[in-house]
C-alpha cells in the first residue's frame, strides 16, 4: 500500500502558535497543509484566505492543500495556484463548466482536484476523473469542523476506489471531514491515501500536536 499522506487542517490550527505548529510538522515530515476557503455563499461559514496562503508559503516548504468551497472558482484560481504550485480543488457544481476549470487549475501551474460533498454522487464525476490528480470525498457536510462522518460517505471512497483501479487512473483519493481515530482505519481500508486531519485528531481539544502526530503516525503504520 502507498505511504499515507497527511493533510492538517490549518483551520483547525492553533493560530497563536502556527510558527510552533508549522515547525513541529516541518520536523515530523507532514505532507501537505490544508486550507479551507470558504466564501459564505457555497457553505455558511468563512475562514481562510488569500494572504493567509500567501504567508503560509512564505514560511514553509510544506506544500499547500487548498480547499475552494467557493462561488465562482475560476475568478480565484490563478490567484491561489500562485502559492507554490499547490493542489487546488474544487468541487464541481460551483462551476459552470468544472472541466474547463480544472483545465485552469492545470494551466495555472498548480494540481487539479474535485471534492465532492456528501450529497454528490460518485459516477456523477467520471467525466472529470481524467483531468485531476486528486479527489477529494467530503465525509463530512462542507463548512464547517466539529462535525460527524457521514456513514455513506466511506461507501463512497470504495466506490471512487474501485473506478481508479479500473481505469488505471494516477488519482490520490483524500478524505475531509470527522478523520478521527476511530474512523481513520475504515477511511484508509476504503482506500483513502490523503488524511485531512483536523479537530477529530491532530488538533483534538487538550492535546498536544507532537503527540497527536505520532498517535496519528503509528496508526496508519507510518511509525
Ligand atoms: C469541512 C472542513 C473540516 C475540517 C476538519 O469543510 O474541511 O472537515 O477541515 O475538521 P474536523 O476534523 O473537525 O472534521
Ligand atoms: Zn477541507
Amino acid at each position: 500500500m502507498s505511504r499515507i499522506k497527511v493533510a492538517p487542517s490549518m483551520m483547525c490550527a492553533d493560530f497563536l502558535n502556527l510558527e510552533k505548529q508549522i515547525e513541529v510538522m516541518e520536523a515530523r515530515g507532514i505532507d501537505y497543509l490544508h486550507i479551507d476557503i470558504m466564501d459564505g455563499h457555497y457553505v455558511p461559514n468563512f475562514t481562510l484566505g488569500p494572504d493567509f496562503c500567501r504567508r503560509l508559503a512564505a514560511a514553509t516548504n510544506i506544500p499547500l492543500d487548498i480547499h475552494l468551497m467557493i462561488e465562482n472558482p475560476d475568478s480565484y484560481i490563478p490567484i491561489f495556484a500562485a502559492f507554490g504550485a499547490p493542489a487546488l480543488y474544487i468541487h464541481p457544481e460551483t462551476s459552470y463548466h468544472p472541466l474547463r476549470s480544472l483545465q485552469l487549475i492545470r494551466s495555472c501551474g498548480a494540481r487539479p482536484g474535485i471534492a465532492l460533498d456528501p450529497a454528490v454522487p460518485v459516477d456523477s464525476s467520471r467525466p472529470l476523473l481524467p483531468y485531476v490528480d486528486l479527489a477529494c470525498i467530503m465525509t463530512v457536510n462542507s463548512g464547517y469542523a466539529g462535525q460527524k462522518l457521514i456513514p455513506h460517505t466511506i461507501d463512497k471512497v470504495k466506490e471512487l476506489t474501485a473506478i481508479i483501479d479500473a481505469e488505471r487512473l494516477e488519482i490520490e483519493i483524500e478524505v475531509d471531514g470527522n478523520v478521527s481515530w476511530k474512523n481513520i482505519p475504515l477511511m484508509v481500508e476504503a482506500g483513502a491515501r490523503i488524511l485531512v486531519a483536523g479537530s477529530s485528531s491532530l488538533f483534538e481539544e487538550g492535546t498536544e500536536l507532537e503527540a497527536t502526530i505520532g498517535r496519528l503516525y503509528q496508526l496508519i503504520g507510518r511509525e
